[in-house]
């Protein structure tokens, strides 16, 4: 058979070589811009609150500590003292929990009384208005913006939240949701029921300039 002979064949093994270098050069990028890559913003937090054991030991919802997101602009965090409702019982000595106490407690020995100061994750430039309820009561659900805090143990910023973030969903609406899954972060998508939803509800998002700055 000395087609196999010919001098591209000859060549083959020195293509199969160049093929599998560009490969594992770029899985090399990929890795390392994974390592060393830009990270969304992930600050330390004075007590380290995870929302995946929260969502998946305790079984609680978004809105059941972020209740204001239905009725004011901001969703707030929750009062240290709500915290206690459970942690008086689950976990009681743990020393994760001592800065709870010391705050929320007044019967525990190192109670001080002294707000915990969260840190900001998510943090949008001053002269942009947003509100969380013009979103949530139309059916924007919370993961929609607020991808995979269920599963975080160190809450992380929305990787994007630039102009045309909004705008893309301003200028053709997606991810609308019936309103009592507007807290579920297992809900999927569907996108004909959104459509139908943006008819019904006539929903019709602001793209002028001053919907988002005054
Ligand atoms: C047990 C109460 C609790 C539950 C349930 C909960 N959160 Fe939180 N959330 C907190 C606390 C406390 C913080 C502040 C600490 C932190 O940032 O991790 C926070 C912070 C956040 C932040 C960042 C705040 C900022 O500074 O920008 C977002 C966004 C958020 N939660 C969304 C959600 C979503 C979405 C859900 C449902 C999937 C949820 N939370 C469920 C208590 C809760
Ligand atoms: C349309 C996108 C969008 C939706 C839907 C949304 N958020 Fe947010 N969320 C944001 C943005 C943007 C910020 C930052 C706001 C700022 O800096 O003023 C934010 C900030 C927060 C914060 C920080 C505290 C605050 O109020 O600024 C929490 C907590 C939060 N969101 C929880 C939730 C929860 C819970 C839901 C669902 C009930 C939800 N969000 C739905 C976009 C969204
Ligand atoms: C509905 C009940 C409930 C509420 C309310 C609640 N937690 Fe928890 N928390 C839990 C459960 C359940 C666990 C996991 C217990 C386990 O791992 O066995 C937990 C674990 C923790 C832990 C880890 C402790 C350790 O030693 O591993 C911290 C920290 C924590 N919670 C902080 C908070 C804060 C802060 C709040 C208020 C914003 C809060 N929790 C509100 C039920 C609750
Ligand atoms: C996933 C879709 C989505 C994203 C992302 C989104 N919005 Fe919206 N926005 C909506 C919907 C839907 C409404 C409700 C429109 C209606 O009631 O007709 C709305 C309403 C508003 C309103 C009230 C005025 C109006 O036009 O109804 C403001 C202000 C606003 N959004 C600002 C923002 C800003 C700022 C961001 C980015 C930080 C943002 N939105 C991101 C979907 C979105
Ligand atoms: C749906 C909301 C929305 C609308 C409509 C909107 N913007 Fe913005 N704008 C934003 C957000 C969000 C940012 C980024 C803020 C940040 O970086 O925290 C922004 C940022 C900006 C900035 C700062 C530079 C930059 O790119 O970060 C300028 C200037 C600006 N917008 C002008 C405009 C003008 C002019 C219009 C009308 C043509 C407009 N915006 C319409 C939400 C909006």
């Amino acid at each position: 058979m000395p087609q196999l002979f010919t001098p591209s064949a000859n060549k083959l093994p020195l293509w199969i070589a160049l093929a599998l270098g560009f490969v594992l050069a770029v899985a090399a990028a990929v890795t390392a811009y994974h390592l060393w890559g830009p990270k969304p913003y992930a600050p330390e937090q004075p007590i380290a609150f995870s929302h995946a054991t929260h969502m998946q030991k305790a079984g609680m919802n978004c809105l059941a500590c972020h209740s204001s997101a239905l009725h004011a602009a901001k969703a707030g965090v929750p009062d240290s003292r709500s915290c206690l409702d459970c942690h008086k019982h689950i976990l009681p000595d743990s020393p994760k929990l001592a800065r709870l106490h010391a705050s929320a407690n007044p019967d525990s020995p190192g109670y001080t009384g002294e707000p915990i100061r969260w840190n900001k994750v998510n943090k949008l430039a001053a002269h942009v208005q947003f509100d969380h309820s013009v979103h949530v009561n139309r059916g924007v659900g919370c993961s929609t913006c607020h991808e995979g805090i269920e599963r975080q143990d160190r809450t992380t910023a929305i990787p994007d939240m630039s102009m045309s973030w909004c705008l893309n969903c301003h200028r053709s609406p997606y991810g609308i949701r019936p309103l009592e899954e507007i807290d579920n972060p297992e809900y999927r998508d569907n996108p004909e029921l959104s459509d139908r939803l943006i008819e019904q509800w006539k929903i019709d998002p602001g793209t002028n300039c001053n919907t988002c700055h005054h």
